[in-house]
C-alpha cells in the first residue's frame, strides 16, 4: 500500500514537471496550479486516500506529499518568471514597431487667405495715419441706403440687393432692416459719433443676393473715409496710388475712371496695372492691361448732411474695396467660392 502510493506521488510530480516545463502563458500555469496543487487537485486525491494507512506509514508519506508540494510550488513560480521573461524579452526586441515608417505630421492651422489679406489692407492704411472703425452687419435700411444718397426707389438698389430682416418687434417708422450691402454705412456711423476731421478704415462682412464664381453671398470689404476742411480728389489718388503700390508692389500703376456712385461725386472706378502680365495684356485683365480694385470719389453733400456734417465746410474722399477680390488677385485664386468651402487642402496654400 504505501509503495504504490509512493508511485502514486513520483507519477504525479513527474506527469507535474513535464507539463509545467512545457507550458506557454499564465493561463496554461495557473491551470496546472489548479491541476495539481488545487483544494480538488491530484495531490489533494492522494492524500485523501492516506487516511487508511497506519499513522506511521502516514507519517512517511505525508513527508513526501510535502516535499512533491514545495518542489511543484517552486517549479510553477519559476516557470512563471520565466514567462514574464520571455514577454518582456519579446517587448524589448520591439519587432512590430517600424521606425522607418513616416511619422504622424502635426497639423497646423493658419490664418484664412481673407483673413490676412483683410489684415494686410488695413496695415497699409494703417501706416497712412487711418484708424479702425466698425459698424453692425444687421443694419438699419437708412444706414445702408438712405443716408447714403440711395432713396428707396434708386436703381442703384437693383445692384445691391440683399436679405431683409424679419423686424416687425422694431418701433414703427425705424425699419426695413437688411444684412448690409456694402460697409460705407460705417461712413455715417462714424461721422455721426466723431467730430471732422474722421480719417478710418472700415473692415468688415457684407451680404448681397448673389452666387456665382466671382460672387459669394457673403464676402468682406474695406471701407475708406477721410474728412478734413480742404479735402482734394488729388490727395484721394495719392491715397489709392500708395495703397496699390504697398499692397500689389512698388511697379503697381493706377488708372481712375469716371464712375457713379450716388454716395459721392465725382465718382472713380480704380483700376490697377494687371498684376500677373504687368500691363502687357493677358487673359486676367481681358487684355487691357488694367484690372478694376475699388469705388471710390468725394463724398456727397447730402451724405454730409445725413451725417450731420457742415457740407460747407468739410470736404472728404471714401472708397471701398472687396477683400475676396483682392485676395484672388494677389494669391491667383480663379473660383472664389473655393475661399468659403472650408477644404484643408486650398486653405493651407496661403
Ligand atoms: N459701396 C460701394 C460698393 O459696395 C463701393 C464704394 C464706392 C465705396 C465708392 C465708397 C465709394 O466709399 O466712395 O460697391
Amino acid at each position: 500500500m504505501p509503495d504504490a502510493m509512493h508511485d502514486r506521488l513520483k507519477a504525479l510530480s513527474e506527469t507535474a514537471r513535464t507539463e509545467i516545463a512545457a507550458a506557454q502563458t499564465a493561463q496554461q500555469l495557473e491551470a496546472l496550479k489548479g491541476r495539481f496543487l488545487g483544494k480538488k487537485g491530484e495531490l489533494s486525491a492522494v492524500l485523501g486516500s492516506m487516511g487508511k494507512l497506519p499513522p506511521e506509514e502516514r507519517k512517511a508519506i505525508g513527508e513526501v506529499a510535502n516535499t512533491v508540494k514545495g518542489e511543484l510550488e517552486a517549479l510553477l513560480e519559476q516557470a512563471q518568471k520565466r514567462l514574464e521573461d520571455a514577454a518582456l524579452d519579446e517587448e524589448l526586441k520591439g519587432p512590430k514597431l517600424d521606425v522607418t515608417l513616416p511619422g504622424r505630421a502635426v497639423a497646423f492651422g493658419r490664418r484664412h487667405p481673407v483673413s490676412q489679406t483683410l489684415e494686410d489692407i488695413v496695415r497699409v492704411f494703417s501706416r497712412l495715419g487711418f484708424e479702425v472703425y466698425s459698424g453692425p452687419e444687421i443694419e438699419l435700411d437708412w444706414y445702408n441706403f438712405e443716408a447714403l444718397n440711395v432713396p428707396a426707389d434708386h436703381p442703384a438698389r437693383d445692384m445691391q440687393d440683399t436679405f431683409y430682416v424679419d423686424a416687425h418687434w422694431l418701433p414703427k417708422g425705424v425699419g426695413p432692416v437688411v444684412l448690409r450691402t456694402h460697409t460705407s454705412p460705417v461712413q455715417i456711423r462714424t461721422m455721426l459719433a466723431h467730430k471732422p476731421p474722421v480719417r478710418g478704415v472700415m473692415p468688415g462682412r457684407v451680404y448681397r443676393k448673389d452666387s456665382d464664381q466671382t460672387h459669394t453671398p457673403m464676402f468682406h470689404q474695406v471701407e475708406g473715409l477721410l474728412v478734413d476742411e480742404t479735402v482734394t480728389f488729388a490727395e484721394l489718388k495719392g491715397t489709392l496710388a500708395a495703397f496699390a503700390r504697398a499692397f500689389f508692389g512698388a511697379s503697381t500703376k493706377t488708372r481712375f475712371r469716371p464712375s457713379f456712385f450716388p454716395f459721392t461725386e465725382p465718382s472713380a472706378e480704380v483700376d490697377v496695372s494687371c498684376v500677373f502680365c504687368g500691363g502687357k495684356g493677358c487673359r486676367v485683365c481681358k487684355h487691357t492691361g488694367w484690372l478694376e480694385v475699388l469705388g471710390s470719389g468725394m463724398v456727397h453733400p447730402n451724405v454730409f448732411k445725413h451725417a450731420g456734417y457742415d457740407a460747407s465746410k468739410v470736404t472728404g474722399f471714401a472708397f471701398g474695396m472687396g477683400v475676396e477680390r483682392l485676395a484672388m488677385l494677389r494669391y491667383g485664386i480663379d473660383d472664389l467660392r473655393t475661399m468659403f468651402e472650408n477644404d484643408a487642402r486650398f486653405l493651407a496654400q496661403f
